[in-house]
């Protein structure tokens, strides 16, 4: 059952030979929002793997879908006043176009909202049922009276019972951070409609899970598992033996929903996270109809071919719990393995709407910003574990900058220019014999063993100093130097073509990960495209090379800047309500949670990034107010030179009278997270200074700029 992942997969075998048939897959993402870097991340993890094994000639399988039912698509197509299928079309032409920018080469990618998906369904239904696995059961559940519907946890608010708080979701509190039943919430409300909730009975179906067989199946699967903490996690959810851990799992929605109905069972739809993995398969059905590939001989129980799902931590417990035991209790085969991948954070933080980190994948094209920097950042961050990983957005210049085009990149530009001119741009066939070219060359098969292991990081490392050895070659030899005398010409023909094959052997190791740039390489070489064999396949001097164009270009810091900037823009106030289920309170509240868990630098010190973030603009006071029942704070209206003015409550009431600051120029903070008050949504912040002891020294004075300044005017 567990997978045995090759560590010493021989690169140079021929395809045919041990010719592996794999089936590959990345979570469905859902259809209620854009693509961001975050999943970006499990999608060039999946396409680096799925890219790697075909390069060894493997037959491999990667398929995808858009997660397209449940009750957010339904109500946010509604709000939109569109049906479900047309929302559900209109993303996945925009996921497709992302994944199509990324260089995500999935063989098919579907929608869950299919036919193939229904029937699979059905039939996958049956066979649990079948096999004594269904039961149908009464249960109580929240109800929104108004809009006829029943309420999922996410769909209930109210005031959290620990804290108090205003507007807080049925599961956890955004403020406090505790965690409760959606029936503690203290004045619950539909988020829908508005209206107080009531508890009514349903029946619903459920995958009967506790059942031994269930459990015993499970407990020898988990073994196969590749990553001890996804092991050890299942085994936490399994508990000893006898415990009887495992609750039945509640596989059914009642109608309005958008989804499957089940059959036999009107009014009745298979809760999305049912027909979501069975979305692997109806993508790959699709895929197998079309290709006449034989789908039963891939899904059967004894199938030789191998099956792997790229999910991120978040879903494990879907794919190791419920998504095995539907395949084999359904006469299916089981997954060979679930690879699980830490969450991406930016700049050490969560991403987040109001520091401009939480980014589309739309936006990193629309900045000019090459997917591929993010997908050699991303590699090299990544390992075969779940930890989180970091995108620091001047780490990634620097490494994009250094690694790419300092030390890959140049080879072939100082080499090309010499061989073009001199030599007709053919390699001195001589030189492949080279012990430099000897050591890249047996480098590459543990280079392609350590893709297929998932350990990106330790491949790019490996790769990139073989691109130092390269370097300090062609440094010592001096080409510029052996040019000028022509008594040289054999040496620099040498020194030219050792860098111009390493220069190939180089982009063979990269290859997974910048498909783009190799396809570049491939022509500017006149090369086929390359796979692990043609290590041993090097440059031919009856062959020659084509004229050197450039690369890859650099990374712009003004380009980071941009992507900031155009990520931020979607949290002015008015515009959060992107998600579904969030009314624009909380999207602010949950901004500002992120601002403030923002841990300071360790050494007490912050990089003039850091300081870059904080955008501190010119603002006019236009007016100002006493704030009714507050004796601390003052309503400002403030002109940022924007189109419209800010509101923004400042607690500087015992310093001024409201009268004396209208018309007084002042200093903002225009990107903080607009705050939702008790007043109404404060959105900014001015800057005031005040004794470090407020106590023994009080007083508050407001920052005034010179004369000269205008409202809007940046300050840094
Ligand atoms: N629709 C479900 C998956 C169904 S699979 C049968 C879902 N969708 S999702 O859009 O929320 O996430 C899709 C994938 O992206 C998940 O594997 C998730 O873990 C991953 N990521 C979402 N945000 C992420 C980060 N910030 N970082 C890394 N991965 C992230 O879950
Ligand atoms: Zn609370």
């Amino acid at each position: 059952m567990s997978a045995p992942i090759s560590a010493t997969a021989s690169a140079a075998a021929p395809a045919q030979a041990g010719r592996r048939q794999v089936l590959v897959t990345s979570a469905l993402p859902y259809a209620n929002g854009q693509i961001h870097i975050g999943h970006m991340v499990e999608y060039i993890q999946t396409d680096i793997w799925v890219r790697a094994l075909r390069m060894h000639g493997h037959e491999v399988y990667y398929v995808g879908a858009d997660d397209t039912h449940g009750t957010p698509v339904m109500l946010r197509a509604e709000k939109e006043g569109i049906t479900p299928k047309a929302l559900i079309e209109r993303v996945w032409k925009e996921h497709k176009r992302d994944f199509d920018s990324f260089g995500i080469s999935f063989d098919n990618y579907y929608s869950t909202d299919a036919e193939e998906n229904r029937l699979l369904c059905e039939k996958i239904y049956g066979a649990l049922k079948e096999a004594g696995l269904i039961e149908a059961r009464d249960i109580e559940q929240a109800y929104d009276p108004v809009k006829e519907m029943f309420l999922p946890d996410r769909f209930i608010k109210g005031e959290c019972p620990k804290c108090g708080a205003k507007d807080q979701y049925g599961d956890n509190c955004e403020v406090c951070g505790s965690t409760y039943q959606p029936t503690e919430l203290i004045n619950p409300y539909s988020v829908v409609s508005g209206a107080t909730p009531i508890r009514k009975t349903s029946t619903h179906y459920f995958f009967r899970l506790s059942d031994p067989r269930c459990e015993d199946f499970l407990r020898g699967w988990v073994s196969g598992l590749a990553q001890p903490e996804a092991t050890n996690k299942m085994r936490e959810w399994l508990g000893d033996k006898g415990e009887a851990k495992l609750a039945d799992w509640d596989i059914s929605r009642d109608a309005p929903y958008f989804g499957f109905e089940i059959p036999g069972a009107p009014g009745k739809y298979f809760y999305v996270w049912v027909d979501a993995p069975v979305g692997y398969y109806a993508s790959f059905k699709k895929l197998a109809d079309e290709r006449g590939i034989d789908f039963d001989a891939w899904v059967k129980p004894d199938s030789t071919a191998e099956q792997y799902h790229f999910i991120g931590k978040d879903i494990l417990y879907f794919h190791t719990l419920f998504w095995p035991a539907m395949l084999q209790f359904s006469g299916h085969r089981t997954p060979t393995n679930v690879f699980a991948h830490g969450f991406l954070t930016v700049d050490g933080a969560k991403m987040s709407k109001s520091r401009g980190t939480f980014i589309t994948a739309q936006s990193v094209i629309d900045t000019g910003i090459n997917p591929e920097w993010l997908r050699y950042y991303f590699a090299a961050k990544l390992n075969n574990t779940m930890e989180d990983i970091d995108l620091n957005l001047e780490d990634f210049q620097a490494r994009v900058n250094s690694d790419l085009v300092g030390k890959y990149v140049n080879i072939a530009s100082r080499a090309a220019g010499f061989l073009i001119k001199r030599f007709d741009g053919r390699v001195q066939d001589s030189a492949m014999h080279h012990p430099l070219v000897g050591q890249l060359r047996t480098a590459i098969p543990t280079i392609a063993a350590l893709y297929e292991s998932r350990e990106y990081g330790r491949a790019l490392r490996t790769t990139m100093e073989l691109a130092d050895a390269v370097n300090h070659y062609v440094d010592a030899a001096k080409p510029w130097d052996q040019a000028k005398d022509p008594a040289n010409s054999v040496a620099l023909h040498e020194t030219c073509s050792v860098s111009l094959e390493a220069f190939r052997l180089l982009s063979l190791a990269l290859k997974p990960v910048l498909p783009k740039l190799a396809e570049a390489v491939e022509a500017f070489l006149g090369i086929a495209p390359l796979v692990w064999s043609d290590a041993a396949n090097p440059l031919s001097s009856e062959q020659p090379i084509n004229a050197y164009k450039h690369l890859t270009t650099r990374v712009d810091p003004k380009q980071i800047e941009a992507l900031i900037a155009a990520n931020r823009e979607s949290l002015q106030p008015g515009q959060e309500g992107a998600a579904a289920a969030s009314a624009a309170s909380a999207a602010s509240s949950k901004a500002a949670k992120a601002v403030k868990s923002k841990e300071p630098e360790a050494e007490g010190t912050i990089s003039i990034d850091d300081f870059a973030k904080v955008d501190l603009r010119i603002a006019k006071i236009v007016d100002c107010k006493a704030v009714e029942g507050s004796d601390k704070l003052l309503q400002l209206t403030l002109d940022v030179g924007e189109e419209k003015t800010r509101n923004v409550f400042s607690g500087i009431k015992s310093a001024y009278q409201p009268q004396d600051l209208v018309g007084k120029l002042t200093v903002m903070v225009v990107n903080l997270a607009p705050r939702k008050m008790k007043f109404g949504l404060s959105e900014g912040m001015v800057l005031a200074a005040s004794a470090t002891d407020e106590k023994a020294e009080p007083g508050l004075y407001i920052l005034e700029p010179h004369s000269g300044a205008k409202p809007g005017m940046r300050v840094k």
